[in-house]
C-alpha cells in the first residue's frame, strides 16, 4: 500500500474568546477524526492549526475590556490551546499569527503581488465614526443585510446568507463603538483583483468537485458567488492592530501611515503556511514544510465552518493562484473544503453575550472528553444545522457508550477473567479455519474483516457522523453475537466452541478499539491497555491477529453512567441564564388608541431655529386654527422643502418648550434606511384638521 501525503488544516480560531462546542463541531472534531483515521491508515499526514490574532474581532474585544489587543490574544491563545489539548485535538502544530514567521510570510505574499503590479489602488467609501474619528472596518459596523434582512450583518459581509456587498449598501448601519450612525468617508486601499480570477476559480471548483466530490452545501455557496460575480476585494484596512502594510500607503489615504494593516482574511489563511513553517523549524528541518505545501502530490483538505467558505474556496485559492503565476515555487490549493453547518445549543444559537451555550473548558471540568466527542460526532452538522442537547448527551453516554460499547468490553473481559484466567482463549483464526466454525462465527469474522473498508468509505466522503454511528453498530452486533453464542452455556457443553466465541469477542474488541480511535481516542487507549496489545493499522485491524493465550488486564468501567441530577443541574444553570423572551408588544384597547388625536395639518411657515442643527420652527394650520410646532427634522428637511406639506400631527400632545420655544403638537415621521427622517404626508385633497383613525 502506498502512502499518501496529506495536509489538513482547521480554521484558525480568533483568539478573542474561549472555544465552545459549536466551534468543535464545525472545524475541529471532524478534522481530528479524519486525521486520526488517516494516521491509522499509515498515511504521511500533517495537521495544522493556530490562533488567528489580528483583525477587528480582536480589537473589539480589547476595546470592550479596555486593554491592549496583545493582552487578549495572549490570554485566549493559551486558553484555547489548552482546551484543544484536553479535547484530544491532535494538531501537529498550533501556531499564532502574531509570530514573526507569519508576519514575514504574509508580507512576502503581499509584496509579491504589489511588485508584480497585481494590486489595484482604489478609493472607496468606508464607514467612519465621527465621534471617535476612526474608520470602522468590518465588524465595527452592524446593520441590516441588503440581501437577506439579517439585522446583525457586518459592514460588507453577512454571516447569515454569506453575501459580500459594498458598505454603502448596508441598511441602518450603526457604529459598534458609539452606537451612532456612521458616515461614509473616502479612503484608499489596495485591492486584490478577485474578479480577474473568476474564470480560473470556477474551473478550479468544478475540477475539484469532479475529482474529489465536494459537499453540496459548499458548492452551493460557491455557485452563488460566481453568479453574483466576484468583485475586487480591499486587502488593506484602516486599523492599528495587525500586520503593517509593507509598502507606502496608497496616495490620498486618510489616517496615518502606520494606520494601515493587511486585511485579516488575506493574511490569516496564509497562517496555515506559516504554522507549517514554524513546525518545521521546531523539528530542525526548516524546509520540511515545502514537502507538504509545494508538492503537487499533496492532498490538501481544509476543514472549516460554513461562515468561512468564501475565504477558503475563493479568496485563499485565488491568492495561491496569483502566487503560482509568478513561476516561483508552486503552492497546493485545497482539494476539498468539507465545511460544516452550525451546531446550535438547545434550540438556539450559541451566544456568549446572552450566556447561551457552554465552553469546552467548562464542559471538561465536569465530564470526560470521549462522551463529548462521541455525542458531537454522532450529531455533526454536516448537511444542516444541528443542536446539542444535554439530554441527548446523557442518552448517548448511558445508552450507547456505556450500555453497548462499555458493556460488550466488560462482559467479555469479565467472563474471560472468571473462566480463562484472563488469557485470550482459542487460537488464531485464519481464513482457512472458517469451515470448522459455525455460521454465526464466520458471519462475525466476515463482518469484522469488512468493517474497516465500510467505515473508510464514509470517512473518505467526510460522512463522519454516519461513520461514527456505523462503528457503534458494530458494537451492537458484537453484543448480539455474544447473546446468540451463549458462551456461558457452551463453556460446559462445548468448550472448543466457547473458546472460539470468546476469541472472536476479543478480536471484535480489538477491531472496535481501532475503528473508534479517531472518535474516542482516550477510551481506545484504555482498551488497548486492557487487551495488553499494541495498535496495528486500520486496514489490518479487522483480521484476527490477536495472540491466543496472552494474558489481558482486567476491565474497569469505561463509561460511568451520567445521573439525571447532574444533567438537571446543567439545565437549571441554563434556565437562570436564559434571556427573558421579549414581551409581546403591549396591546391597547380601541378607546385607548382613540385618546391619541392624530390630525392632518398643513405646514404654512417654516424656519430654522437659531443655534440648533436639528430643529425647525413650523407654523401649521388645522381647521382654521394655527399652531406652532418645533420639530427635530432640520437634518432631513429644509424649511422650503417642508412648507406647504400636509403632515400628520399628534394634536392633543401636552404643549412643551424646546429651546425656549413653545411646541404644540408633534409631527409623525419615520427613519429611512439612510438614517434620515421622512415625514408622513397625505395627498393635497385631504382637508387639514381631518382626524386620522
Ligand atoms: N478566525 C476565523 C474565524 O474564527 C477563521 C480564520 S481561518 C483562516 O472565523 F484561514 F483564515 F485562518
Ligand atoms: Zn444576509
Amino acid at each position: 500500500m502506498s502512502t499518501q501525503k496529506i495536509l489538513v488544516t482547521s480554521a484558525l480560531p480568533y483568539a478573542n474568546g474561549p472555544i465552545h462546542l459549536g466551534h468543535l463541531s464545525g472545524a475541529y472534531l471532524p478534522a481530528d477524526i479524519y486525521v486520526r483515521y488517516k494516521r491509522l491508515k499509515g498515511d504521511d499526514i500533517i495537521f495544522i492549526c493556530g490562533s488567528d490574532e489580528h483583525g477587528v474581532p480582536i480589537t473589539i474585544t480589547a476595546d470592550k475590556e479596555g486593554v491592549k489587543p496583545q493582552v487578549i490574544i495572549d490570554r485566549y491563545h493559551e486558553i484555547n490551546k489548552k482546551a484543544f489539548e484536553q479535547f484530544g485535538m491532535s494538531f501537529d502544530n498550533y501556531s499564532r499569527t502574531s509570530l514573526p514567521v507569519h508576519h514575514e510570510t504574509a508580507k512576502e505574499f503581499f509584496l509579491e503581488f504589489f511588485n508584480r503590479g497585481i494590486l489595484i489602488e482604489k478609493k472607496s467609501n468606508q464607514f467612519y465614526d465621527d465621534r471617535v474619528k476612526m474608520f470602522l472596518p468590518d465588524r465595527y459596523v452592524e446593520g441590516t443585510c441588503p440581501r437577506c434582512g439579517n439585522e446583525q450583518a457586518r459592514s460588507d459581509e453577512c454571516e447569515n446568507c454569506g453575501s459580500l456587498y459594498d458598505p454603502s449598501e448596508l441598511l441602518n448601519p450603526k457604529s459598534k463603538i458609539t452606537g451612532e450612525t456612521p458616515s461614509l468617508k473616502e479612503t484608499s486601499h489596495y485591492f486584490f483583483p478577485l474578479g480577474k480570477y473568476q474564470p480560473a476559480l470556477e474551473k478550479y471548483v468544478n475540477e475539484m468537485n469532479e475529482k474529489y466530490g465536494w459537499k453540496d452545501n459548499v458548492l452551493q455557496y460557491c455557485r452563488s458567488w460566481f453568479k453574483d460575480g466576484l468583485k475586487d476585494r480591499a486587502i488593506t484596512r484602516d486599523l492599528d492592530w495587525g500586520i503593517k502594510v509593507p509598502v507606502d500607503p496608497p496616495a490620498g489615504r486618510a489616517g496615518s501611515a502606520s494606520g494601515k494593516v493587511i486585511y485579516v482574511w488575506f493574511e490569516a489563511v496564509l497562517g496555515y503556511i506559516s504554522s507549517t513553517k514554524e513546525y518545521s523549524q521546531k523539528q530542525n528541518k526548516p524546509d520540511h514544510w515545502k514537502k507538504y505545501w509545494q508538492d503537487p502530490k499533496t492532498k490538501y483538505v481544509a476543514f472549516i465552518g460554513k461562515d468561512n467558505v468564501v475565504f477558503h474556496t475563493i479568496i485563499f485559492p485565488a491568492i495561491l493562484m496569483a502566487w503560482n503565476e509568478s513561476g516561483k515555487e508552486q503552492y497546493c490549493l485545497p482539494q476539498n473544503v468539507p465545511a460544516n453547518e452550525f451546531l446550535n445549543f438547545e434550540g438556539k444559537k450559541f451566544s456568549k453575550s446572552r450566556g447561551w451555550g457552554i465552553d469546552v473548558i467548562d464542559f471538561l471540568k465536569i465530564f470526560d472528553t470521549d462522551p463529548l466527542r462521541y455525542t458531537l460526532a454522532a450529531n455533526l452538522p454536516e448537511t444542516r444545522d444541528t443542536d446539542f442537547y444535554w439530554k441527548e448527551f446523557q442518552a448517548r453516554n448511558n445508552n450507547e457508550l456505556a450500555n453497548i460499547l462499555g458493556n460488550f468490553v466488560n462482559r467479555t473481559l469479565t467472563f474471560i477473567h472468571k473462566n480463562f484466567e484472563g488469557k485470550i482463549p482459542g487460537r488464531v483464526m485464519g481464513l482457512g479455519d472458517y469451515e470448522i466454525i459455525n455460521s454465526t462465527d464466520s458471519e462475525m469474522l466476515k463482518t469484522l474483516a469488512n468493517y474497516p473498508i465500510k467505515v473508510s468509505k464514509l470517512i473518505e466522503k467526510y460522512k463522519i457522523k454516519d461513520a461514527t454511528l456505523e462503528i457503534m453498530n458494530l458494537a451492537r452486533k458484537a453484543n448480539q453475537y455474544f447473546d446468540v453464542s451463549k458462551p456461558w452455556e457452551t463453556y460446559n457443553s462445548n468448550r472448543e466452541q466457547c473458546e472460539i466465541t470468546l476469541y472472536i469477542c476479543v478480536h471484535t474488541i480489538y477491531t472496535l478499539a481501532h475503528l473508534f480511535e479517531p472518535v474516542i481516542p482516550f477510551t481506545s487507549q484504555k482498551i488497548f491497555n486492557i487487551l495488553n496489545v499494541k495498535k496495528t493499522s486500520w486496514n489490518n485491524c479487522g483480521n484476527p491477529i490477536m495472540q491466543a493465550g496472552k494474558k489481558m488486564n482486567s476491565a474497569n468501567i469505561l463509561f460511568p453512567k451520567i445521573e439525571d441530577e447532574i444533567i438537571e443541574k446543567q439545565m437549571e444553570k441554563l434556565e437562570t441564564t436564559k434571556t427573558p423572551e421579549p414581551k409581546p408588544e403591549e396591546q391597547i384597547s380601541y378607546d385607548e388608541f382613540m385618546k391619541v388625536q392624530l390630525k392632518i395639518a398643513e405646514v404654512i411657515e417654516a424656519e430654522k431655529v437659531e443655534k440648533s442643527e436639528k430643529l425647525l420652527k413650523l407654523k401649521v394650520r388645522l381647521n382654521n386654527q394655527e399652531r406652532q410646532i418645533i420639530a427635530s427634522i432640520a437634518k432631513s428637511y429644509t424649511p422650503e422643502e417642508i412648507s406647504g406639506k400636509k403632515v400628520v400631527i399628534v394634536a392633543n400632545l401636552k404643549p412643551a418648550k424646546l429651546m425656549g420655544l413653545l411646541s404644540e403638537g408633534m409631527i409623525l415621521a419615520v427613519e429611512n434606511s439612510e438614517g434620515n427622517l421622512e415625514i408622513l404626508t397625505v395627498a393635497d385633497s385631504v382637508k387639514d384638521g381631518t382626524r386620522v383613525k
